[in-house]
């Protein structure tokens, strides 16, 4: 790989940040036709049985309602379940079939599509809509159901005999850690404009961290050739896991289109948007046997999560804890109970950051037991292999996270005793915890066009779900084509664009990157070969691996004096444009682990009276390779950490089980944090250079910012006030309980 500089590594700007602030970038449902037509959706009241009848007949009344769909009158949609088996689906089930037939499978799933002339029509007709029911009997109530659950098909490979170490050990400590629901809430609603263009063909503008697979699952659903389906969303108001698989409003917007064959946009209610997909609630019960130096002799995680009546969905929960601490003995479980509610879904860092928050728990209440800080207990146990595949890292500096953060945060002035350190009627608390991710890479294709003055313009169908994908690709192109940062257009988000998977996973950055340097390369060799045609060319007898693009010139990479600008080249061989496409397909690698880690830091303050807490310092130490934009990724951790104190103390979806419904259902009564909430928030990114896992060294950080957050702040919790609130959010009452 050629070096790199000046804009890899350096804080940068969005470069779409202009766009955003000003309006002119557009969002899903703000893609207009002439006479569009506007859905509104109407949901289940009911959570498990089936619709006996839907009378349409005083909505059909309404002033400009053009129609109003059903299962029973709907347009020709596949039958096989597999057909609407997107990218990201579970492998086990069914997904949900939006109008597909009369069965209820959760309270909000949409029974009918009003479509009017104006979106106020089409709402108030959608209230017009009567249905009658037939209800059969369901459980909504995790702990109901906790008797009745089956595995998951994640089980960590377990070690040693955890059972027998456990009850011989010196010291253990047991207990059991709750998570609720939790909604993302994106701030941009769930939307899709289906632009009818006519004989068949469609172009939808979809609210998805992946067009491409919306795509596929539409032509899949809708049986249409895979040309006549155009998906687009160029820009996102935040997804977090929500939009990586298809939102069912996309399939109602493409039903009334092709029923009315005209352009339909459907936005989904807040309230509605509580139905589509969650991160699912778990019971974690950990289980720590250690010797009285604080070294692990046992670990035991068992985790039990829900999922819907239809589709077994599963994040592993355990597997953190399998790898990160030396125990010779270990055990896992991971159960499903099933639920009559939606599918869960991805929400940032699936799986992590629930089984992560019971682990790190479960860690400080061991480290109180043995009387040990909870940063020395973490480097007791400290592993530079994976323990759960016993293999090393490409790269693993937690050591350098816990040592910069407990500095940057003045750990070693905490008094370890709870209740000991005050501010006036503020009892003062500090906790920490490790976060840990993976460190992903997918295959991924890019398009790079080289205009003759100097512009390039890179094309790839991956998404910016808001995390700085524009940017860092600019930055990563700009610099590996030798220009200005300015010259530099990046094309993304449109089916039609070269190969990319969904965003997520943090896997865009370091795909994305290796897949413009792999173009980058092609583009390089093409106008090398013609530079040689070139008379006098002092690039005559370069080799393709000598060579770098730089300033605007093909430079020999150690003779700065053999460079050719690219220009004349292009003149020389009569070219306006250069173009090359490459695709990136990352190494499979079994050897090494591949994972980025954190040390979170926080500060609480809990007013002795009254209970509440604030969260007003955390400090999160960030081990994750190459930051390719200290800026953006500044603001992913932030981001993170923000989710992080939401899940401590604020977030919390409830269920009414009487009725199977998610109660909470606005922003109102679902709290997120607010800038009242947020404080100081420290982020630090340890030098992590890793030559293994790809050939510059990206890890990526869209999701490892939340991991380890919520159990810093419970941990803190306790050190301030002496009491260990163990299922989540952390609200006053339960303090004062
Ligand atoms: Mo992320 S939960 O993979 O969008």
């Amino acid at each position: 790989m050629a070096p790199v500089a000046p804009f890899i590594g350096t804080p940068t700007s969005r470069v779409d940040g202009r766009a955003k602030v000003t309006g002119a970038a557009k969002y899903a449902a703000e893609f207009d036709a002439p006479d569009l037509v506007y859905g509104a959706v109407v949901t289940s009241t009911i959570a498990n049985g089936r619709i006996a009848r839907i009378d349409t007949s005083d909505a059909l009344r309404v002033a400009g309602v053009l129609d109003v769909l059903t299962h029973e009158n709907r347009p020709r949609m596949a039958k096989a379940a597999s057909a609407y088996k997107d990218d990201v689906a579970p492998e086990k089930g069914t997904p949900l079939r939006p109008l597909y037939d009369d069965k209820v499978l959760f309270s909000g799933q949409p029974v009918a599509l009003v479509l009017a002339e104006e979106w106020e029509a089409a709402r108030f007709a959608a209230s017009l809509v009567r249905v009658d029911y037939e209800t059969e009997e369901f459980v909504t109530d995790l702990f109901a159901q906790r008797d009745n659950t089956f595995e998951a098909d994640q089980p960590d490979k377990g070690r040693g005999s955890a059972g027998q170490a456990y009850a011989a050990a010196s010291v253990r400590h047991a207990a059991e850690y709750f998570t609720p629901i939790e909604h993302h809430n994106p701030m941009e609603l769930y939307g899709s404009t289906a632009l009818w263009d006519g004989d068949g063909k469609l172009t939808v503008y979809d609210k998805t961290q992946g067009v491409q697979n919306v795509q596929r699952y539409l032509a899949g659903v809708f049986k249409l050739k895979a040309d006549d389906v155009r998906v687009m969303d160029p820009y996102m108001g935040g997804g977090f896991g929500s939009g990586l698989r298809p939102q069912y409003q996309v399939v109602l917007a493409v039903l009334g289109a092709l029923a009315l064959k005209c352009s339909v946009r459907v936005v989904l209610t807040r309230r509605q948007m509580y139905a589509v997909g969650y991160r699912p609630a778990t019971i974690a019960r950990l289980e720590l046997g250690a010797s009285p130096h604080g070294m692990l002799d046992s670990v035991t995680q068992e985790a039990i999560a829900i999922t819907s009546q239809h589709e077994d969905f599963a994040r592993n929960d355990t597997a953190w804890s399998a790898q990160l601490y030396r125990s010779p003995h270990a055990t896992y479980a991971h159960r499903l109970a099933r639920l009559a509610l939606p599918t869960p879904c991805d929400m940032r860092a699936p799986g992590a950051t629930t089984g992560v928050y019971a682990l790190e728990f479960a860690m400080d209440e061991l480290a109180v037991a043995l009387n040990i800080d909870p940063i020395e207990l973490r480097l007791r146990c400290y592993s530079d292999r994976d323990q759960s595949e016993d293999l090393p890292y490409t790269s693993k500096k937690l050591r350098e996270c816990y040592r910069q953060g407990a500095e940057a945060f003045g750990w070693d002035r905490r008094n370890p005793a709870p209740r000991a350190m005050r501010d006036g009627s503020e009892l003062l608390g500090w906790g920490m915890a490790t976060g840990v991710w993976e460190a992903l890479q997918q295959e991924a294709a890019v398009r790079i066009v080289l205009t003759a003055n100097g512009h390039a313009e890179v094309a790839s169908a991956f998404s910016d779900i808001g995390t700085g994908t524009y940017t860092i690709m600019a930055q990563v192109a700009a610099d590996l084509l030798g220009l200005p940062l300015d010259n530099v257009t990046v094309k993304l988000a449109d089916s039609t664009l070269p190969q990319a998977p969904v965003e997520g996973g943090s896997w865009t950055a370091a795909s994305v990157s290796h897949a413009i340097a792999k173009t980058a390369e092609g583009l390089r060799k093409e106008l090398l070969r013609a530079a040689k045609t070139m008379p006098n060319s002092p690039l005559a007898k370069a080799r393709l691996a000598d060579t770098r693009f730089a300033d605007g010139k093909l430079a020999h990479n150690n003779e700065s004096d053999r460079a050719v600008p690219v220009a004349d080249i292009m003149r020389h061989s009569d070219l306006d444009r250069v173009e090359q496409q490459g695709t990136n397909k990352p190494k499979e690698s079994k050897s090494h682990a591949r994972n980025t880690h954190s040390a979170v830091f926080a500060e609480v303050r809990v007013d002795e009276d009254l209970g509440v807490i604030r969260v007003t310092r955390v400090v999160s130490a960030v081990a994750a390779g190459r930051i390719l934009n200290p800026k953006t990724a500044k603001s992913q951790i932030m981001g993170g950490v923000v989710g992080g104190i939401g899940m401590a103390l604020h977030e919390e979806t409830l269920v009414d089980h009487a009725l199977g419904r998610m109660m909470n259902a606005d922003i109102a009564e679902y709290h997120v944090p607010v800038n009242a909430d947020v404080h100081d928030i420290d982020v630090i990114f340890v030098e992590e250079p890793d030559e293994m896992i790809n050939p510059l060294g990206i890890k990526g950080v869209g999701e490892i910012g939340i991991v380890g957050v919520a159990a810093a702040i419970a941990n803190a919790v306790y050190h301030a006030t002496g009491k260990r609130v163990r299922d989540l959010p952390i609200t006053l009452d339960k303090l004062l309980r």
